[in-house]
């Protein structure tokens, strides 16, 4: 990074979701370098607090558990400086649209940015990584495509911004959001999907 290009927040969230692989803590990390802007990543809060890792949280207490261990941390995150009163950028975990109160969580705390992939290039960025219960067999493909399939209508409900993320560079991603995240806060009537 050679200059630092901030974005006034007003003190609220930048929120990534999207499926397992879509570059959310890659993007994350290159928008809170360019902006100063910290981030936070659920899975490793998650796994920080409870000391295990999340692959052994579900084996050992299951994914609902583990979808619980999601809200409560929204909730905390909602009502804890300071979360709830300085800027911060959030990527999330795959599956946390899953519950309709993380949905209305995610939209209250900011500026809520889907990043898209096709199930073919998910397959390709997470396939270096073992971490990921949910892709641990031998059909990824089918597996993702399942899951995306139940989830795009989530993560098109609960987000202001989707950005297609197949084909691309973090670099112009991060242009995107940057830009369409400014742009919100400055007016935030101003943001609709597309
Ligand atoms: C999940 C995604 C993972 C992690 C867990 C479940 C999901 O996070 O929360 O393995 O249900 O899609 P990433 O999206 O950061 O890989």
């Amino acid at each position: 990074m050679s200059f630092c290009r901030p974005i006034d927040t007003k003190g609220r969230l930048i929120i990534l979701i999207g499926m397992m692989g879509c570059g959310k803590t890659t993007v994350g990390k290159e928008l809170s370098r360019l902006t100063g802007i910290p981030m936070l990543d659920m899975d490793t809060i998650i796994e920080e607090q409870i000391g295990k890792s999340i692959p052994e949280i579900f084996q050992e207490s299951g994914e609902a558990h583990f979808r619980a261990l999601e809200t409560a941390l929204l909730r905390y995150v909602e009502s804890s400086p300071p979360f709830s009163t300085s800027s911060f950028i959030i990527s999330t975990g795959g599956g946390v649209v899953l519950s309709p109160v993380n949905r209305s969580i995610l939209r209250r705390l900011g500026f809520v940015v889907w990043l898209d992939a096709s199930a073919e290039v998910i397959v390709e960025r997470t396939s270096r990584s073992n971490n990921r219960p949910l892709l641990r067999t031998e059909d990824r493909l089918q597996v993702i495509q399942n899951l995306a399939d139940k989830r795009r209508n989530l993560y098109q409900e609960t987000a202001h911004l989707r950005i297609e993320t197949s084909g691309l560079d973090v670099l112009p991603v991060v242009d995107v959001l940057h830009a369409s995240a400014s742009e919100f806060f400055a007016n935030p009537e101003s943001a609709s999907i597309s």
